[in-house]
């Protein structure tokens, strides 16, 4: 009994089929033009080649213009046309860069700039909320909801500095901390409407700004309830921790320069 494998015999050779076969051998300029094919495609390789290895004074060849090219004038540029030579066109007198209406500062920024003299600071904090918010009940829930995200990880939902990131970091004991202000000392009560405001807006001390996070109505929002806090929650002690950070930086304290 034979099993398959005994069988098996070797494949024959290409050549050998052909005299078998009796099939007619390809002529020879077949066979010639097969191998200049198969030559000629070497060269968009080799060409590829070249291109990567040499460089080139000439600007490269460019298929599709788009819009790549078209009659303009270049920032900083010159120009014949114009008497003073420059294409760019001065703007208009009284020109404002997009974004940057300030034309309400005490809104926009919760202080006032002025003449910086001996006898008045260089900035004038406002001392209550602009009146253009509607001061009702629907901005003090927005101010507690947005205290509630932005300020009470740090600061406490109440305001009394025992958020819980601080909390955390004093258990950690990191070496580095400054804890949260209380919001409820009698040093909070004391700053004008405005001075909170710019604390949000630009950080004060170890304090990150919240300025690019919070738009600006939410910011006094913010300060309404901080308000509302105060107004209904009893004054804290100067013995609590807070107290004692803020007190080791007098000097720092009167934020006079944002
Ligand atoms: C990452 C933690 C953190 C967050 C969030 C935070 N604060 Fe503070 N805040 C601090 C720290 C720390 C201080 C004390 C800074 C110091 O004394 O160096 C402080 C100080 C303050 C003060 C006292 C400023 C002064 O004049 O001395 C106020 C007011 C205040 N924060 C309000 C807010 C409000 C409102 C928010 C929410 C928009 C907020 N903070 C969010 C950490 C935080």
């Amino acid at each position: 009994m034979s099993t398959y494998q005994e069988e098996r015999v070797p494949f024959p050779s290409p050549w050998r089929l052909v005299k078998e076969l009796r099939l007619r051998r390809p002529p020879w300029w077949m066979v010639a033009l097969l191998i200049l094919v198969v030559i000629g495609t070497w060269i968009p390789l080799a060409l590829i080649y070249q291109a990567r290895q040499q460089t080139s004074r000439l600007p490269r060849i460019h298929f599709f213009h788009d819009m790549d090219h078209q009659p303009k004038f270049g920032p900083q540029s010159g120009h014949p046309w114009y008497v003073d030579g420059r294409a760019m066109r001065q703007p208009i007198e009284g020109t404002i860069a997009r974004g940057k209406l300030e034309h309400d500062q005490e809104y926009l920024l919760g202080y006032v700039t002025q003449d910086g003299t001996r006898s008045s600071p260089p900035i004038r904090f406002v001392t209550a909320l602009p009146e253009r918010l509607p001061q009702d009940n629907a901005l003090l829930s927005r101010g507690r909801e947005r205290f509630g995200i932005y300020c009470a990880p740090c600061h406490g939902s109440q305001g009394a500095g025992d958020g819980q990131v601080n909390q955390a970091a004093i258990a950690l004991e990191e070496g580095k901390w400054v804890p949260a202000t209380n919001l409820l000392s009698q040093m909070v009560r004391d700053r004008a409407d405005g001075q909170l405001f710019q604390a949000i807006s630009d950080g004060v001390r170890s304090m990150p700004s919240y300025g690019s996070q919070i738009s600006v109505r939410d910011r006094w929002a913010i300060v309404a309830f901080v308000r509302d806090l105060q107004q209904t929650l009893p004054t804290a002690a100067d013995s609590e921790p807070t107290a004692q950070t803020n007190a080791a930086s007098p000097s720092q304290q009167s934020t006079s320069n944002p």
